[in-house]
C-alpha cells in the first residue's frame, strides 16, 4: 500500500512525530538552522505533505518544486511566510495552530511587561557585575508602576484576549483597537474600544498582538511613536517587522516613549552589534512567546494531526484557507 511522504523542517516532540510515522514515510530537516528556500524546494520535490515552521519561506517556486504536495501543516499561528492564495490556487491545505498558544504567549507578554516596568532584567545584571555595595536605598532602581495603568491592546485576536484578561488581573484599565470590534467582549470583560491614535495615546503600556501583513508592515512608525506618553512602554510579540526598528531606537533614546519588551525584531535574530542592544530601557527575547513545553508539544501535535488529515483528504482541525474544503469536496 502507499505511503505518503512527509518532511518535517525543524526538530519537534518525539510524540508528534511517532504521529506521523503511524502512516507516512517521514524525514526530519537535522539542523538546527532552517533548510534554505533552495534546500526546501528539494527536500519537498516528492512530497505528499510536510510539517514547516514560520521560517519556511513558502511561495509560487516552492509550490512548482513540489507537484504533489496536498497539505503543509505549519506549527504557528502566524502564516505570514506563506503565500496563501497561491496555496489555495494549488490546491495545498493549509493547517496552522492558533488557540493553544494564545495563553503561554500572553504570559510572556506580561513577563515582558513588568520585567521591563520593573527593570528586571537591568538590576539583576547590575547585582550580577557585583554593584550591589550598599544596602537599600529609598531612590535606587525606581521603574513604572503597572497596576492601576492603563493597558492598550492592538489586535484582540486570541493572544490579544489573553493578555487583555491578564490585565484585569493586574488592576489595569484595558483599552483595545482591533480590526473588527468584539462588542461581545466589550460587554463580558469591560474592555474599552478606542481609535489607533487613542490607543497611542492613552496607553501606559501598548502590548501588540496583530498578524504581519502588507496593510501591518511598519505599522508603528515615527509617527505613531511620537502620539504615545514619554512614559509608556510598548510591547511586541507579533512580529518584528510591525514595527519601523529604526522608528523604534529613535523613540526609545530620544525620550518619545520609556521601554520596549520585544520578543520579536526585524531583523531576526538581532545582529549582535544592533545599537537596539545597547539600550537599558529595552528587554529583548529570542521570539519564545509560544516556547512553554506545554504548548510547545501542544502545536506539535495539532500540526501531526492536521498533517494526517490533509493526507486522508479530510476536513483539518484548523485551517487557513477552508475555502478548499469545497473545492476538494471534503
Ligand atoms: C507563531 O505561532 O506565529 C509564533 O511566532 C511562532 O511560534
Amino acid at each position: 500500500m502507499y505511503k505518503p511522504r512527509v518532511y518535517v523542517t525543524r526538530q519537534i516532540f518525539p510524540d508528534a512525530l511517532d504521529l506521523i510515522e503511524t502512516v507516512a514515510n517521514m524525514e526530519v530537516w537535522p539542523d538546527d538552522e532552517p533548510p534554505s528556500p533552495e534546500q526546501l524546494r528539494e527536500l519537498l520535490a516528492d512530497a505528499d505533505g510536510a510539517v514547516i515552521n514560520v521560517m519556511d519561506r513558502i511561495d509560487a517556486p516552492l509550490f512548482d518544486a513540489a507537484p504533489k504536495l496536498k497539505v503543509l501543516s505549519q506549527v504557528a499561528v502566524g502564516l505570514d511566510n506563506i503565500d496563501i492564495p497561491e496555496a489555495t490556487k494549488r490546491g495545498v491545505l493549509l493547517g496552522y495552530t492558533p488557540g493553544v498558544l494564545a495563553k503561554a504567549t500572553a504570559d510572556l507578554a506580561f513577563a515582558l511587561l513588568l520585567a521591563t516596568a520593573r527593570r528586571v532584567v537591568e538590576s539583576d545584571k547590575w547585582v550580577r557585575e557585583g554593584n550591589w555595595k550598599i544596602s537599600h536605598h529609598p531612590m535606587f532602581w525606581l521603574g513604572s508602576e503597572v497596576n492601576g495603568s492603563t493597558l492598550g491592546i492592538l489586535g484582540l485576536g486570541g493572544i490579544g484576549l489573553e493578555t487583555a484578561k491578564r490585565g484585569l488581573g493586574f488592576d489595569m484599565k484595558v483599552i483595545y483597537h482591533s480590526r473588527t470590534r468584539k462588542p461581545e467582549l466589550e460587554k463580558e470583560y469591560g474592555f474599552k474600544y478606542v481609535s489607533l491614535n487613542k490607543a497611542l495615546a492613552d496607553s501606559d503600556f501598548l502590548s501588540i498582538h496583530v498578524p504581519l501583513t502588507p496593510e501591518t508592515n511598519k505599522f508603528i512608525g515615527e509617527k505613531q511613536l511620537k502620539k504615545m506618553k514619554p512614559t509608556a512602554i510598548l510591547v511586541n510579540l507579533s512580529r518584528g517587522q510591525v514595527i519601523d526598528s529604526d522608528a523604534l531606537y529613535k523613540a526609545l533614546t530620544k525620550g518619545w516613549i520609556a521601554g520596549a519588551g520585544l520578543d520579536v525584531f526585524d531583523p531576526e535574530p538581532v545582529p549582535e552589534n544592533h545599537p537596539i542592544l545597547d539600550l537599558d530601557n529595552v528587554v529583548v527575547l529570542p521570539h519564545i512567546g509560544s516556547a512553554s513545553n506545554r504548548s510547545r508539544r501542544e502545536m506539535h501535535l495539532m500540526g501531526a494531526r492536521n498533517l494526517l488529515a490533509g493526507l486522508k483528504g479530510e476536513r483539518l482541525e484548523e485551517c487557513a484557507n477552508p475555502e478548499l474544503y469545497e473545492t476538494l469536496g471534503i
